[in-house]
């Protein structure tokens, strides 16, 4: 097959490089992207996050929330390669749960999120052996969100731990709390204080674990007395929502509906009208009287879709600034033709791997989540 860089830059390359691809017209890159699909068939499968821009979430064969999407991808049978239009613990998650000889690979390294970054292995390895000096760790089970780097996810995974994510978030709460007293959950502190709140634990019984300060910023008995022990991370995104954005949409439309992301501050999510992960977002505005107006509390990209699809309901983004995920917009059309077009030459580019004990490990603690429902 001849490809559109090779016609632009009239030269054929093994291996190519990324060049030549970020300066083509829109037209190109969509035929291309057709094009490389076809060639393909049924070796490759595309996944499309919700954040998605259209011109690359259009050419997904699956889309979804994160957890939704790690599991369709893998469900393919006979799939070779996973092109994962996300982030990159997501296109990690594919690699642990599909076969090793699966590629899954991240059109743009660069795709990261930052919530993720904001928990390493060394810092929450410190934060476990600080805890076991004061309160042990005996009744302590890890909670790692998926959104953090699959080393976390081990760790977790070899402490008796689990993952979760904006979906199961209670339900896996809930089984901590049937094989321990407390629950350390990281990186995202709203996430976890959202869900153990709405479970009805006492504020007082929820501390936040600064990764900067000795004990986290807190004093042993603050430690001792805590079920939930939050780790100081968020999504600058979801911070962006605030109370009175909640406020003005219902001065302006007092029969109007607030639905937001549980990575949204306490204070905004307890004045929504409901609460969930971006699929349940999708799922409940569909499903609302046709003709309900709602202000929506996630990343643009999917309000400004739904808004456009969906005839029946409208669609408000709840901030008044635009704010979008710059990390998952890293993957841009350009990207994916670049690594569609390799994958039909044969060359697998920017694949993520987790290897060894650490894909075990993660592994069994992503199994775990699985496995209750
Ligand atoms: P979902 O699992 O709800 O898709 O969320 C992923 C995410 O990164 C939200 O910021
Ligand atoms: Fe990470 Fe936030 Fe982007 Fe989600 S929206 S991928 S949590 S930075």
């Amino acid at each position: 097959m001849t490809t559109l860089v090779q016609v632009a830059a009239g030269a054929v390359r093994a291996g190519r490089p990324f060049d030549g691809y970020a300066g083509l017209p829109a037209e190109a890159l969509e035929a291309g992207i057709r094009a490389a699909r076809e060639a393909l068939g049924r070796r490759a499968v595309v996944l499309g996050h919700h954040y998605q821009r259209d011109e690359v979430f259009r050419h997904a064969d699956f889309t979804g929330d994160s957890l939704k999407l790690a599991r369709e991808g893998i469900a393919v049978e006979g799939v070779e390669h996973i092109v994962f239009c996300g982030v990159h613990f997501m296109a990690e998650t594919a690699d642990i749960l599909s076969p090793p000889e699966v590629s899954v690979v991240l059109p743009d390294l660069a795709a990261g999120c930052s919530m993720a970054d904001m928990a390493d292995l060394g810092q929450v390895s410190a934060c476990w052996e600080e805890l076991a000096d004061t309160v042990g760790t005996d009744g302590l089970v890890p909670i790692t969100y998926i959104n953090s780097s699959a080393d976390l996810k081990a760790f977790v995974g070899r402490n008796g731990g689990v993952v979760c994510t904006s979906s199961n978030a209670a339900r896996v709460l809930a089984w901590a709390f049937t094989r321990g007293q407390k629950a350390l959950f990281f990186p995202d502190q709203h996430l976890g204080r959202n869900t153990a709140l709405d479970m009805g634990l006492a504020p007082d019984a929820i501390v936040v674990w600064d990764p900067a300060l000795e004990l986290g910023g807190n004093t042993p008995e603050a430690l001792a007395a805590a079920r939930v022990i939050l780790w100081a991370g968020h999504c600058s995104v979801h911070m962006m929502f605030l109370p009175e954005h909640v406020d003005a949409f219902r001065a302006r439309y007092p029969d109007g509906k607030v639905v937001v992301h549980p990575e949204c501050t306490r204070e905004v999510v307890e004045k929504a009208d409901a609460c969930g992960s971006t699929e349940h977002i999708l799922k409940t505005i569909r499903s609302s009287p046709k003709g309900t107006r709602w202000a929506v509390g996630t990343e643009f990209h999917l309000v400004d879709r739904l808004n456009r699809e969906d005839p029946d309901h409208e669609a408000h983004f709840l901030s008044p600034t635009y704010c979008h995920c710059s990390t998952m917009n890293r993957i841009d059309p350009p990207h994916l033709l670049w690594a569609l077009e390799n994958l039909v030459e044969g060359h697998v580019v920017n694949r993520i791997t987790v290897e060894g004990d650490d894909r075990h490990w993660a592994r069994v603690a992503l199994e775990r989540m699985l496995g209750l429902g």
